[in-house]
């Protein structure tokens, strides 16, 4: 390990519908150097809001059949995509490449439809980072092949689970697709056919079933992040709650009219964080493992698989913008006190990278199970209450919104509009949950003298087909712009201004699906705003739930409030200060439109884009495998031991392949078996268990002495497409040595002469240090045939539950190899057996 490997290759792939492009280097790893430190936290006041119904279900009566109020269907696809060598979305981290798998991602559906078969809503949560324009568009393509008109952009909504720790390159714009190198089709289209799967297999067990709503407070699942932008918003709004996070869980539960439950989908506002960036295993993250947990409870005779329950339970993400799941909260990892609270810095020079929130456990595996734990606490205390049963119409509305000039209506009685896309300095600085690059702080109000030269000299001459105008910075204010995304459009588009306006409705219940990350306050506005209109044309009781991250991911969405004090959340507000209102206002107008069934009479709105086929994709293809002389694929490199006992950990390793020859979707690279008799040997745990841990390494993709951020990604992408190349390696370099204080040293270089052009002396200073460098190399020319092959190992680990029966194991590891000619061929590997010793 430690070496670094350069893969100049250029290859055109025209058998790809898409041009996918591969070629530039290698990215790859450097766990963040941090210590854990933890604190106490106080016991918090839990208080419980009025509960929807509160009689307890005995468990043991077998619901009677009665009728049901509608036809109800739900479906769940395995969608876990590539698990090595591609970037991981969330954290915007180049150097976060996955080597490995700990949880599968699935998508998980619900359809609702009215008795009489007129009106159905579908409704997908998917373990990954974030909906999808692209994946979305896509989908519905598919589904309109398949079944008409009956499933389209309108009814149809699909939302991320917030999971950091997916794949990424599965978009349409280019800014959340820098860290991936550009598109990655394998994720892409694993996305899209994964979600049409479960909609599919949703759709194929419709049959007549009742629903009921319940809620409850899940207790020490989250904390807020930015507290000090929550202290914006006023006080007398605040004083209605009694946390500045909501802990109310809401759940939908399915019931076949025979009385069989099918489902439960809830509504929980946590971000997907838990695991942090220093993780390179794919992972579901809490709601993952909170899925999981409750759909191995619910397991019917015959169900002995993870992952292969027909019970379908899922936890979708709702405003959870400014809200953790690391409830010790942020603290300085080198010092043990207190970050800065309005800029979330350590030290002197302030700077972002050590403050790290942290909790609830020791590690990042234990706080991801027990926030994952809480959640399943609470889900069962509601699945377990009857309920409101949900009766009504089922209903939905839909417009497509250009969100770079929605017009705006000011309490005055003026109209302004919002802005197009831009992203503010502070977006830079990242969260207590994932810090971010260079010199940048949270809160920052206004930009700096380097940043706005590298802008203006470098982004905006290279990417932007026209300069912004003067307004569009204005009309960012107080947000001073770092990346103005909104004219960024080469090679194409790196922000969307076409987002999808979207509610469903059925009976009582609505759900708001919002194309972002709102935060707490911003979230209850508008569920309380959604939820007057309601009343006001007829609904009785109404239940409102807000399903973020849904459609189209445009950022943050905070309250106008909360913009002014630009944490990283209203510096990722990218449709500036106005953008709240904007959905504030789109969303109750069209409240009664879907309540009255006169969602036919919304128009439709300017249609986004499908540039799917315009995609750049710089990571390189699964190079071929090699064995050592004299060894086999599936051989093993280091054994089991011959006992263990509970509680510990069984590790193998093998010569392996490349697992991305092979997505084995639905299935499982890695089988725990246990010896039922003397020839039969039965799986018991696969891949997808929390027990067991699936490890790649090629001894390349995982090792890299420099440290990367979003914003050297960005110079990456520039320089790989235009040939430019900010060399920020070197700009570190100085700047650690002390001898480029960034923003100073320009500072400085401006003061000292007659100042004839600042900007192209800052531009001259920069070249002469070594930091710009305007012909970067050529790349070179590699055909697929005479790609390298690399040898890597597979670790495969097996942490031996505590209710684990006595008796002999071993682990199997199924791969496949692919050879120079590109034939890919099946092998399977096995551990030697081994003893269990049950506590
Ligand atoms: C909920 O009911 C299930 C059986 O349906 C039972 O196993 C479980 O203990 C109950 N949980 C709670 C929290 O009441
Ligand atoms: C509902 O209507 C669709 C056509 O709109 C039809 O294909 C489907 O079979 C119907 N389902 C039921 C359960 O009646
Ligand atoms: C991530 O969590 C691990 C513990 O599981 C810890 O050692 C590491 O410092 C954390 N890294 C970051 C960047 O927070
Ligand atoms: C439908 O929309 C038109 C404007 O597009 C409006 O004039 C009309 O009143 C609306 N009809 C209903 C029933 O809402
Ligand atoms: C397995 O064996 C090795 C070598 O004897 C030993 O160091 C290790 O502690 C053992 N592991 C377990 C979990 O027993
Ligand atoms: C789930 O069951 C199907 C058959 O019903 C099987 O093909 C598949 O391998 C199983 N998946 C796992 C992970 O065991
Ligand atoms: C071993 O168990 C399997 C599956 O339970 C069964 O099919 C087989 O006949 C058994 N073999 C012996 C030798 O008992």
């Amino acid at each position: 390990m430690g070496k670094k490997k350069e893969v100049d290759t250029f290859v055109s792939t025209p058998s790809l519908a898409c041009r996918f492009v591969f070629g530039f280097l290698f990215l790859a790893i450097l766990a963040g150097a941090c210590f854990f430190v933890g604190y106490e936290f106080g016991v918090m006041d839990i208080f419980s809001k009025g509960k929807l119904e509160d009689n307890v279900v005995d468990p043991d009566t077998v619901p009677e059949p009665t009728p049901g109020n509608y036809l109800i269907g739900v479906g769940r696809t395995d969608v876990t995509g590539p698990i090595v060598q591609v970037n991981m979305m969330g954290y915007a981290n180049p150097s976060q490449i996955a080597q490995g798998l700990h949880q599968r991602l699935y998508s998980r559906t619900f359809i609702v439809s009215d008795l009489q078969n007129k009106s159905r809503v579908v409704f997908v949560t998917v373990d990954n980072g974030m909906a999808s324009q692209i994946v979305k568009l896509e989908v519905i393509k598919k589904l309109q092949a398949k079944y008409g008109n009956m499933y389209n952009e309108r009814n149809v909504v699909i939302s991320g689970t917030h999971s950091h720790s997916g794949p990424a390159g599965y978009f349409q714009t280019l800014l959340i697709e820098v860290t991936s190198l550009g598109a990655v089709k394998e994720t892409t289209d694993t996305f899209i056919n994964g979600i049409f799967d479960s909609i599919v297999k949703a759709h194929s067990n419709m049959r007549e079933g009742k629903l009921f709503v319940g809620t409850d407070d899940v207790v020490e699942g989250n904390i807020n992040r930015s507290p000090s932008a929550y202290l914006h918003d006023p006080e007398g709004e605040r004083e209605k709650y009694n946390f500045n996070t909501e802990q109310e869980m809401t759940m939908l539960k399915f019931q076949a009219s025979n009385g069989q439950p099918i489902g439960a989908f809830t509504w929980f506002p946590v971000h997907g964080t838990s695991m942090n960036f220093s993780n390179h295993l794919i992972s579901s993250d809490n709601r993952g493992r909170a899925s999981a947990l409750f759909e191995k409870m619910m397991r019917k005779p015959g169900e002995e698989l993870s992952g292969n329950e027909s019970f379908v339970a899922a936890f979708a993400s709702a405003n959870l913008g400014d809200v953790s799941p690391r409830t010790k909260g942020p603290i300085c990892v080198d010092t043990g006190k207190s970050c800065d609270f309005a800029k979330s810095t350590c030290g002197v020079p302030p700077r972002v990278q050590k403050c790290n929130g942290f909790g609830p456990g020791v590690d990042m595996f234990d706080s991801t199970d027990i926030i994952a734990n809480r959640q399943f606490e609470t889900s069962k205390l509601i699945y377990n209450k009857t309920g409101v049963e949900l009766e009504g119409s089922v209903g939905w509305v839909h417009q497509y919104v250009d969100m770079s000039k929605a017009p705006v209506k000011l309490d005055d009685g003026t109209t302004v509009t919002t802005c197009k896309p831009g992203m503010g300095y502070s977006f830079a600085a990242g969260t207590t949950d994932g810090p971010g690059a260079f010199d940048f702080t949270q809160s920052m109000t206004e930009g700096t003298f380097l940043w706005d030269t590298v802008r203006d000299e470098i982004i905006v001459k290279v990417v932007c087909s026209t300069p912004p105008p003067t307004e569009y910075y204005d009309c960012h204010r107080p947000k001073p712009v770092l990346l103005p995304t909104g004219y960024m459009d080469k090679p194409y588009a790196w922000h969307p201004h076409i987002v999808d306006v979207q509610m469903l409705k059925i009976g009582q219940l609505i759900i708001i699906a919002v194309p972002g990350e709102f935060t707490t306050m911003a979230g209850r506005r508008i569920k309380d705003a959604i939820a007057k209109e309601a009343i006001r044309f007829g609904v009785h009781n109404p239940k409102v739930v807000l399903a973020g991250l849904s459609n189209v991911y445009t950022h943050y969405i905070t309250t106008p409030e909360e913009y002014e004090a630009q944490r990283y959340e209203g510096a990722s507000t990218i449709f500036g200060p106005h953008t709240f209102q904007a959905y504030y206002q789109t969303y109750s107008s069209l409240v009664g439109p879907l309540v009255t069934a006169k969602q036919d009479n919304v128009s439709r709105g300017p249609a986004p884009d499908n540039i799917l086929s315009e995609q750049i994709q710089l990571l390189p293809p699964p190079f071929p495998d090699r064995v050592p002389d004299g060894k086999n694929f599936g051989d093993v490199i280091t054994d089991v031991n011959s006992t263990y006992k509970s509680g510990e950990k069984a590790t193998v390793s093998f010569y392996g392949a490349n697992p991305r020859h092979n997505m084995k979707l639905g299935s499982t690279y890695l089988a725990v078996e246990q010896l039922v008799n003397k020839t039969t040997w039965k799986t018991v745990y696969v891949d997808t268990d929390w027990s067991t841990i699936f490890q790649w390494d090629d001894g390349v993709s995982g090792s890299n002495a420099v440290e990367r951020n979003v914003i050297t990604a960005i110079f990456d992408i520039i320089h790989s497409v235009f040939d430019i190349h900010f060399e920020y390696e070197k700009a570190m370099q100085l700047y650690d040595e002390g001898e480029f204080q960034l923003t100073e040293s320009l500072n400085d270089l401006i003061n000292d002469g007659v100042i004839i052009n600042r900007r192209s002396r800052a531009i001259q200073d920069l070249t002469r240090l070594g930091v710009l460098r305007f012909n970067a190399d050529k790349t070179n020319t590699l055909s697929l045939k005479e790609l390298p092959t690399v040898e890597s190992h597979v670790t495969i680990d097996w942490w031996v539950p505590d209710d684990q029966p006595s008796g002999t194991y071993r682990i199997t590891y199924y791969g496949d190899h692919k050879d120079q000619a590109g034939t890919v061929t099946s092998f399977v590997g096995h551990s030697s057996q081994f003893q269990v010793q049950a506590a």
